[in-house]
């Protein structure tokens, strides 16, 4: 148990059952040169708080809080106030005293693209893009956020041309999350895109480097998976699957007429092997999500003549799935066969190991390796607070 634990006062709040927080802040000073982010998700509710020290950035604190079924909808959340106080218990049971978060948005709704521009500076660039988004984007122009970035290095473009990725979703998804947080009492410093910011751990956990040859990235999450291969520390191909946790639950609760905790543990325990009483519920719903996955994985390969693929990491509650990682690698190889010419492919979980973390929340916190790092990401957006 924590020393802080004994500053812990009375409270009356009460998270939801599973719910799973490092320990409560006793000394509110120590919290300066932390900083903080937040996941929202349909399965959990994730926060991170960082320390920056000498060495880098350490893992100070963390929450992962159950949600409510149906509290979130492709990437929206449907009940901002509910998901707010959820949020503002959390942050009070950890004893959080930050204001600014960092936070980010995901799924389906969320539009990816590539286009070419002209080399103009990047005021001009801004400028430019208020004509081009709506172009490339089909929200109504009034209804749209975007952002956008150049990136660098692309090769085949011509020489007066600059590659540039545009991102943008609906304003009233980003509402409501700007209203949920804004009921806890916090506000974002940003809302990125939810394969950043995880991009951004994979980077301080020393897994990948910018520059490196294309990577998968598979966020296998509650109620979707989302496909994301990354190059140039953008996503090149960006897809949501709408198969997750729930559906293989779902299934087993189904047909085994079985609580869907029991499902659960069957699931953390057994995972996704050739189990004589688990394959033929999950059996189904597993090979259409393999195949999903192998299938973009090919799409990408044949849009970039030339390009290889040697990395896919695996992030998200779903990847501390046993068995996981050989069954999603065998259908990838099966798809793949013939047409990848460098080395096999190799299908990684990530979780927290490489990451400094506060001594106070081991072992728990390693349960939730790969479940964080959204959170994580968020919060090494705001840097090193002044
Ligand atoms: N240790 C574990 N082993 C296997 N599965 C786990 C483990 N911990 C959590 N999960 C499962 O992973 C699911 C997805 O977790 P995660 O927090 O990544 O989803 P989410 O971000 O809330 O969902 P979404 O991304 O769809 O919004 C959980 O709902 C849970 O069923
Ligand atoms: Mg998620």
């Amino acid at each position: 148990m924590s020393l802080l634990e004994r500053f812990r006062p009375a409270t009356h709040i009460s998270l939801p059952q599973g719910s799973s927080i490092g320990f409560r802040w006793g000394t509110l000073s120590r919290q300066r040169r932390t900083s903080v982010g937040i996941d929202f998700g349909a399965g959990a509710l994730k926060v991170a708080q960082i320390r920056w020290t000498r060495q880098g950035a350490r893992l100070e604190n963390y929450a992962v809080v159950p949600m409510d079924p149906g509290r979130m909808e492709e990437g929206a959340i449907k009940d901002p106030i509910t998901v707010g106080e959820l949020l503002k218990a959390t942050l009070a049971e950890m004893g959080l005293t930050q204001m600014m978060v960092g936070s980010s948005v995901g799924g389906p709704n969320i539009l990816v693209r590539h286009i070419n521009l002209p080399k103009v500076s990047e005021q001009d660039m801004r400028a430019a893009m208020k004509f081009e988004a709506p172009q490339h984007l089909p929200i109504p122009e009034d209804q749209m956020v975007y952002d956008f970035t150049p990136v660098p290095d692309v090769t085949g473009i011509p020489e007066h041309q600059t590659a540039v990725f545009l991102c943008g979703t609906h304003k009233k998804l980003i509402d409501t999350h700007l209203a949920a947080m804004t009921r806890a009492g916090v506000r974002p410093t940003a809302i990125e895109l939810d394969c950043l910011t995880t991009l951004r751990s994979l980077e301080a956990l020393g897994v990948v480097q910018t520059g490196q040859a294309p990577f998968a990235l598979l966020d296998f999450g509650e109620l979707g998976t989302r496909i994301s291969i990354m190059r140039h520390g953008v996503p090149m191909l960006s897809r949501t699957v709408p198969t997750g946790l729930h559906h293989l639950r779902t299934a087993l609760v189904d047909s085994l007429q079985i609580p869907a905790v029991e499902a659960e543990q069957h699931l953390r325990t057994k995972g996704v092997a050739d189990d004589v009483d688990l394959a033929p519920a999950i059996g189904p719903w597993l090979s259409q999500l393999m195949e999903s996955i192998s299938r973009s994985i090919e799409f990408f390969l044949i849009q970039n003549r030339g390009a290889t693929l040697g990395r896919v990491y695996m992030v998200g509650g779903g990847a501390m799935l046993p068995h996981l990682a050989e069954t999603l690698s065998a259908s990838i190889q099966g798809v793949l066969a013939g047409r990848q010419e460098v080395e096999p492919l190799r299908v990684q979980p990530v979780g927290l190991s490489g990451l400094d973390l506060n001594p106070d929340l081991l072992p728990k916190v390693t349960e939730y390796g790969s479940i964080l790092l959204g959170a994580l990401g968020s919060a090494l957006r705001e840097g090193m607070p002044e």
